[in-house]
């Protein structure tokens, strides 16, 4: 028999197992057209993963055809799709829904409903999404979600860095230090990671002229609407102004300045 005939085969079936069938339906869930490989689905965050994936499998064990008219999510965080849409599944044939979620800047563990839209088989499926502390390495590492939650708090506040339980890495390892060992305590968590994002700039290649009132005004009041703090005081940062003397000291002698280095090492394109 070629695989024609053997549709039209479960077809025919389906259409008189139908017309059989139907009206007792409703009595027993063992007549349900759709058998889920599980109702619910568990994953773990590996290391960087900014998405946990999770399938469904699903076969039609009814002798007719299925239609799955549409899949929604509980989270916009969520999103599960279809092989197709409509998706029509034969008698017996099986296939896959895959749903995705977006763990960056969760913590924990999120549950989210997915709900499958059918006439014949509706279905409330849930998945369940573990975001383990400290899976992005250890050290003073913040574990990544922890990470991007740190990201999103600092767009609201770039200050927030300095409160709470950020203090213990960005505020404390600052006090009663000066000029190097403030810059490694204060700055080079951030500008020194080899983790850190990409709008964190390598203060180490600047392509541009840096002076005193260059560092000084970088240090003391950052930049608004970005991720660098402002460091005095009086704007919530850990530093009084001996301490940002003293680094603005460091910054001259310590980082490429080409307004008093050799001139060879000048960019190209700059005024002469
Ligand atoms: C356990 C120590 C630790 C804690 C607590 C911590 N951070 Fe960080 N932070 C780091 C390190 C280390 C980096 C450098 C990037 C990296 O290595 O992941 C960093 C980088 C950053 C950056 C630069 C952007 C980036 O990701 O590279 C911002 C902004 C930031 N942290 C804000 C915060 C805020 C806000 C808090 C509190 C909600 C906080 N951090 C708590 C250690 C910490
Ligand atoms: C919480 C992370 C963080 C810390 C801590 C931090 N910075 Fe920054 N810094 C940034 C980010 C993000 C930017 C990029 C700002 C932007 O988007 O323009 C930046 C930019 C700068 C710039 C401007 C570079 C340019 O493009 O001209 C200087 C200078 C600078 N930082 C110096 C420092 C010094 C010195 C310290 C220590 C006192 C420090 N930063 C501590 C995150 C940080």
């Amino acid at each position: 028999m070629n695989n024609r005939t053997l549709l039209g085969f479960h077809y025919v079936l389906g259409i008189l197992a139908f017309c059989f069938l139907a009206p007792h339906n409703s009595s027993g869930a063992a007549s349900e057209p759709l058998a889920w490989d599980a109702e619910s689905k568990q994953y773990t965050v590996k290391t960087n993963e900014t998405h946990g994936h999770l399938f469904f499998s699903v076969t039609n064990v009814s002798n007719s055809e299925v239609i799955i008219e549409n899949v929604t999510t509980s989270c916009d965080c969520t999103a599960a799709t279809l092989p197709s849409k409509p998706w029509k599944l034969a008698p017996k044939q099986d296939g896959k829904i895959e749903v995705v979620v977006d763990v960056r800047g969760k913590t924990g563990t999120l549950t989210k409903q997915v709900s499958i839209t059918s006439p014949t088989a509706p279905k409330m499926l849930s998945v369940s999404v573990t975001i383990p502390p400290g899976v992005f390495g250890g050290g003073i590492t913040p574990a990544m979600g922890d990470r991007l939650r740190n990201q999103e708090s600092s767009a609201g506040d770039r200050q927030a860095v300095f409160k709470a339980d950020c203090a213990r890495c960005h505020l404390a390892p600052a006090f009663g230090k000066f000029g190097g060992q403030l810059y490694k305590a204060a700055c080079a968590i951030c500008h020194d990671s080899p983790h850190r994002a990409t709008m964190v700039p390598d203060l180490h290649k600047l392509n541009k002229e840096t002076n005193a009132e260059y560092w000084k005004e970088w240090i003391t009041h950052g930049k608004t609407n970005t991720l660098m703090p402002g460091f005095i005081m009086t704007e919530g940062g850990p530093l009084d102004q001996q301490q940002i003397d003293s680094l603005v000291d460091y910054m001259l002698i310590t980082f490429n300045n080409p307004t008093n280095s050799t001139p060879s090492i000048k960019p190209a394109g700059k005024k002469p």
